[in-house]
């Protein structure tokens, strides 16, 4: 495979950090952001990937990172769109501030972003988005409205720019991991082998972009496949 320009938000923890892990074991450049700093300059050292502290919820947060991935990379072939958040709450019970907090980073802050890269990739006609959705987002469910609604949100909106970077070579993947072992919102400890973990999302990534350039994966959704086994 060439070697790959990577801007990945969200890359200090979780599936974020192990794309991070995988794209620089495998010799691609990386540009990845977070809100931990202490967490950044982990994964930054243990990686050699470039960490930005930067929220995607944040215009200007992401003109700079937009400008120091084209600054340290000299462009940007693959956006990975994987910074996210969580909340539940069923209805009759959400904070509507909670629910714009959380479209602000889920949705508004991935469109800011990705609206100030796709000129570049229409620009050298070529580029990969993957767009980190969910399987709740495929499915409702009890105390989902916020969360799921988000991840329905980035399924439409990566439709939607599939039908607009398609003519212009630019591969619009949306990827929906079911339940995978990571601490997002504050969950820790869990350890079951065959559950999902981060680098399976990781891995599911490399292989998409492994494909040859004529043939695109609009969608994938991750299971594990024997969830319900403890051992
Ligand atoms: N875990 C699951 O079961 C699961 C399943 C399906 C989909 N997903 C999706 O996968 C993505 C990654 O989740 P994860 O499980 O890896 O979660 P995680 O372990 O909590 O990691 C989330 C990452 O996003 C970053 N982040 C959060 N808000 C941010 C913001 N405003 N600006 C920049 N970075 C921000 C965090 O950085 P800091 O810690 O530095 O703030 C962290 O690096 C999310 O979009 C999530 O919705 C997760």
């Amino acid at each position: 495979m060439d070697t790959r320009r990577f801007l990945i938000t969200g890359g200090s923890q979780g599936i974020g950090a192990a794309l991070v892990s995988l794209a620089r074991a495998q010799g691609h450049e990386v540009v990845f952001t977070g809100r931990d700093q202490a967490r950044i300059d982990q994964v930054a050292a243990e990686s050699g990937a470039v960490g930005l502290q930067a929220d995607v919820a944040v215009a200007d947060d992401n003109r700079r990172t937009v400008e120091a991935a084209v600054g340290r990379m000299g462009g940007i072939d693959v956006l990975v769109n994987n910074a996210g958040v969580g909340y539940l709450a069923e209805v009759g019970d959400i904070d509507m501030e909670r629910m714009r907090a959380l479209f602000d980073i889920n949705v508004f802050g991935l469109v800011d972003l990705t609206n100030r890269v796709a000129p570049l990739l229409k620009a050298q006609q070529s580029g990969y988005v993957f767009n980190i959705a969910s399987t709740s987002g495929m499915k409702g469910a009890k105390t989902g409205t916020v969360y799921a609604a988000s991840k329905w949100a980035v399924r439409g909106l990566s439709q939607c720019w599939q039908a607009e970077l398609r003519p212009h070579g630019v591969h619009v993947t949306c990827v929906c991991p079911s339940e995978v072992q990571t601490d997002w919102m504050g969950r820790t400890g869990r350890n079951n082998p065959n559950k999902l973990y981060a680098v399976d999302v990781a891995e599911t990534i490399m292989a998409a972009l492994a494909m040859h350039g004529r043939a695109l994966w609009p969608e994938l959704a991750i299971f594990a496949n024997n969830p319900w086994k403890e051992d």
